[in-house]
């Protein structure tokens, strides 16, 4: 008996709360719904007053419903599930090593591997390192091959930040602050590059121009190793940075000296130099003001003969900046027009091989490091931009995977779910500091280390022995085949 009237109890209790949620429910549906039908902005809303809503929604969370149940291994925009999964397990120092043979369709023309040599030589531990500085450089820094390309305060957070240079610390690779400025995130003890944009955050007057004062105050504090100036970017080629309102929070513009909240727009030009002559004397004063610390700048290949011209004049002033960064149009950003990204610039390859050779062809190569950006996210590419003529490798996302990012592609929203790209504080605690320097670390040395692996299997005990011969492409499988005869058959009939 008194189970019973326990249960009808409990049934009228819900029935009662239920019947209460119910009609209010419908009520706020209704009203919903009445205000999409009237308002004259949204035409799905207009027509599917609520229905419309499941393709917001849908909308919003297309890239996750991408990854988790669309995306083969080996696709998967910007990068594979594949790539990405090798850089976590990288990052996580946990075995990095696959199943059951390769998933990539080696018979196709564009497919590429190395030649390895049936002479493998024994793999160096010691991870590679190259001295930056040329004639005119006091200060020379031995920089590893592989360092954080540049991604500023403000596009990533400060916890993204303080690990990145954390990590850069306890590996002994450099930090390159990007063109949001230098700030105390990016001064853990790691070494740093910092970048100079065409805004000048950190040493920029109040009318927006370059500022030698601060410039030198800031350039001469000892964890600053080198001096990028920022001439245009992969991603965004001949557009200014890009800060949206969301991102820019007080701390940001105070850091900018900027008004916050308002979307930030770097100019598309530098305003200190207008020609090849105006940048390389701003080379010849910087490395002044900063008493002959390495200063470079980095570009994206568009006009070809600009750049020729620019190594012209280094000829006719007998000045060369030490080092050129080369970023490939396929690079990443925090924020740009479409336009931008997918039709402005040269790509990677073409753009370092035509670098490098034009350094060779005009006899300053020697005088000048060559440090790329694109994709670098294995011991295999970095091997690949090395045989294309680099000295040195940055990466920028393969970075950010190692600090958890999940390529959720919200960097310009603010809602960036793992904290890495987003100024959000509660998101932003998701990431862990301590945890995530770790992974940095680890990210390198074990990128590194299987370059390493990669040039003892090729037979080479250098990096300097890297050249094209090593690589071979589908393209020549495709005309060999024809001939049903092995490469290296042409030589053999020769004897
Ligand atoms: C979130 C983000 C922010 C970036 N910010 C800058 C920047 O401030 N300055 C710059 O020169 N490049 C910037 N870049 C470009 C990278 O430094 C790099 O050149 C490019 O992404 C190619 O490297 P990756 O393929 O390893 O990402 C940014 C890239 C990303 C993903």
């Amino acid at each position: 008996m008194r189970i019973k009237f326990f249960a009808y109890g409990m049934a009228a209790y819900f029935y009662f709360n239920i019947g209460l949620v119910l009609p209010i429910f419908l009520l706020v549906l209704l009203f919903i719904g009445l205000l999409n039908s009237i308002q004259k902005k949204h035409a799905i809303l207009r027509n599917f007053p609520i229905l419309g809503y499941f393709r917001y929604s849908f909308e919003t969370i297309a890239p996750e419903i991408q990854q988790y149940f669309i995306e083969r291994n080996t696709d998967g925009k910007p990068f594979s599930r594949n790539e990405r999964a090798l850089a976590y397990q990288r990052a996580k120092n946990i075995d990095a090593t696959t199943p059951f043979g390769t998933q990539l369709d080696i018979n196709q023309s564009n497919y590429e591997g190395i030649r390895h040599s049936v002479f493998a030589v024994k793999v160096n531990h010691d991870l590679p390192r190259i001295l930056v500085g040329g004639q005119d450089c006091t200060q020379p820094y031995s920089a590893s091959i592989l360092n954080i390309s540049a991604m500023s305060f403000g596009s990533l957070s400060e916890n993204a930040i303080v690990a990145l240079n954390k990590g850069a610390l306890k590996g002994n690779f450099y930090h390159n602050t990007g063109e949001g400025g230098l700030t105390e995130f990016h001064l853990q003890g790691g070494d740093v590059t910092w970048q100079i944009g065409t805004g000048y955050f950190g040493c920029r007057s109040d009318e927006g121009n370059f500022d030698p004062e601060k410039f030198t105050q800031k350039a001469n504090n000892p964890f600053v190793k080198m001096i990028e100036i920022k001439l245009s970017q992969g991603a965004k080629p001949g557009h200014g940075g890009v800060l949206p309102a969301k991102k820019n929070t007080a701390q940001i513009a105070k850091i900018r000296g900027v008004k916050p909240h308002t979307t930030i727009l770097s100019p598309p030009s530098h305003s200190a130099f207008h020609d090849a002559t105006g940048l390389i004397q701003f080379v010849v004063l910087l490395r002044q003001l900063s008493n002959g610390k390495p200063i470079g700048f980095k570009l994206c290949i568009g006009q070809t003969n600009e750049f020729e011209l620019i190594c012209q004049e280094m000829i006719l002033q007998n000045c060369f900046p030490d080092f050129i960064t080369v970023d490939g149009a396929e690079g990443g950003t925090g924020a740009a027009p479409l336009e931008f990204s997918d039709g402005v610039g040269m790509p990677f390859e073409p753009a370092l091989i035509f670098v490098n050779k034009t350094l060779i062809r005009l006899n300053i190569r020697d005088k000048i490091r060559v440090i790329c950006s694109g994709k670098i996210i294995s011991g295999y590419s970095i091997l690949r931009a090395i045989a294309m003529g680099a000295d040195m490798c940055n990466s920028a996302r393969g970075f950010m995977f190692s600090l958890g990012c999940i390529q959720a592609l919200r960097c310009n929203s603010n809602t960036c779910p793992t904290g890495v790209a987003t100024q959000d504080k509660v998101l932003m605690k998701g990431l862990v500091v301590t945890d995530k320097s770790e992974r940095v670390f680890h990210f390198h040395k074990n990128t590194l280390h299987a370059a390493n692996e990669l040039l003892a299997a090729a037979g080479k005990s250098s990096y300097k022995e890297v050249d094209g011969s090593i690589f071979m492409r589908g393209d020549e499988f495709t005309h060999l085949s024809d001939l049903y005869f092995p490469d290296n058959l042409g030589s053999v009939t020769q004897y």
